[in-house]
């Protein structure tokens, strides 16, 4: 993979875990667990002697997992890091000569960051994507909305004190890359080998990541004035109806489409905190986009797609 690809692999993926292993001998078991929870990706901590011994095991045994190395602090280690077989290096802070290793050698650097002038030094080092580390205690989601202004172009891995009930403030943030922490791979959860719980946990942190939420339904008809009759009916119930260039919209919740459109029946609306992550995250439930339904922002990001196979006669809309 290039630098860009992983990027957009933590993007797409959306969680990045942080892992401390005391023994080598659990990280095979460890990284499967978070697989089976829809998250083939893991930054390796050198906080233990085990740290270089568990970075090879998995990089060997399971090649479908995307493994870094976290506490980076000097050269040196990235070097150790990626001979093990890391495929990128993350830091608490920013040590430039960690950073000029990595430039040097081609390999995704994510080194942690605060402060503005920290940013600042980041940049200048021709990075844009940093850690916000330790966000919770940094200012949190209310920082990274401070950042957001003068470091537009910045995005951030953000860890630090986040768990599942702050989870979906960070990922609604828009220069959030994915949020890492160690809430799914606690100490405990390793050392009893509770792979199960560890998997459960991924799998809660990868469904909060994208916010789903119903937001209308969509009916077919045949033309604008089945649209309109319909629309009379749902006025008997005092319900405000509001005729668009292509559909009829009840209140909010219901919409009735000018024709027949996608779906045998109609649409289901899904709004999501990101449309790119959510395809990638639905791809693997078996979802796929209706070719030439998609529409891109001017910036190029996907805002609104219809999804195959239908749900009961209805196919699923996905929007922002
Ligand atoms: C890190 O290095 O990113 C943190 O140790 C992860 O933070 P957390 O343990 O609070 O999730």
């Amino acid at each position: 993979m290039t630098k860009d690809e992983i990027f957009t692999f933590f993007h797409n993926i959306g969680i990045v875990p942080v892992i401390k292993l005391d023994d080598a001998g659990k990280a095979v078991p460890l990284a499967k667990a978070l697989m089976a929870g829809g998250i083939p990706c893991a930054e390796v901590t050198f906080r233990t002697q085990a740290a270089e011994e568990s970075i090879k095991r998995m990089s060997a045994e399971c090649p479908d997992i995307l493994i870094g190395a976290g506490t980076v602090i000097n050269p040196e280690l990235a070097e150790k890091a990626v001979k093990a077989g890391a495929k990128f290096i993350v830091s608490a802070g920013l040590n430039p000569e960690t950073v000029k290793w990595c430039n040097e050698n081609n390999i995704p650097c994510v080194p942690g960051v605060c402060t503005p002038s920290e940013i600042e030094l980041g940049l200048s080092l021709g990075l844009n994507v940093l850690k916000f580390f330790p966000a919770e205690a940094s200012g949190g989601v209310g920082m990274l909305k401070n950042f957001q202004g003068p470091f537009g172009q910045v995005k951030f891995m953000t860890t630090g004190g986040i768990n599942p009930s702050n989870l979906s403030d960070y990922a609604k943030a828009p220069n959030v890359l994915a949020v890492g922490g160690s809430w799914m791979v606690k100490d405990a959860l390793i050392n009893e080998e509770n792979w199960d719980e560890i998997t459960r946990l991924c799998k809660e942190a990868t469904t909060l990541m994208q916010g789903f939420e119903i937001i209308h339904v969509g009916f077919n008809n045949e033309s604008v004035d089945e649209a309109g009759k319909v629309a009379k009916e749902f006025e008997k119930f005092g319900f405000a109806t509001k005729k668009g260039n292509s559909s009829t919209f009840v209140n909010t919740q219901i919409e009735l489409c000018h024709k027949m459109f996608y779906g045998t029946h109609g649409h289901i609306a899904i709004r999501c905190n990101d449309l790119e992550r959510a395809v990638f995250y639905l791809a693997k439930k078996g979802f796929s986009i209706i070719k030439g339904s998609e529409k891109y922002d001017a910036k190029g990001k996907l805002k609104v797609c219809y999804l195959d196979p239908e749900v009961g006669g209805f196919a699923i809309h996905l929007v922002k």
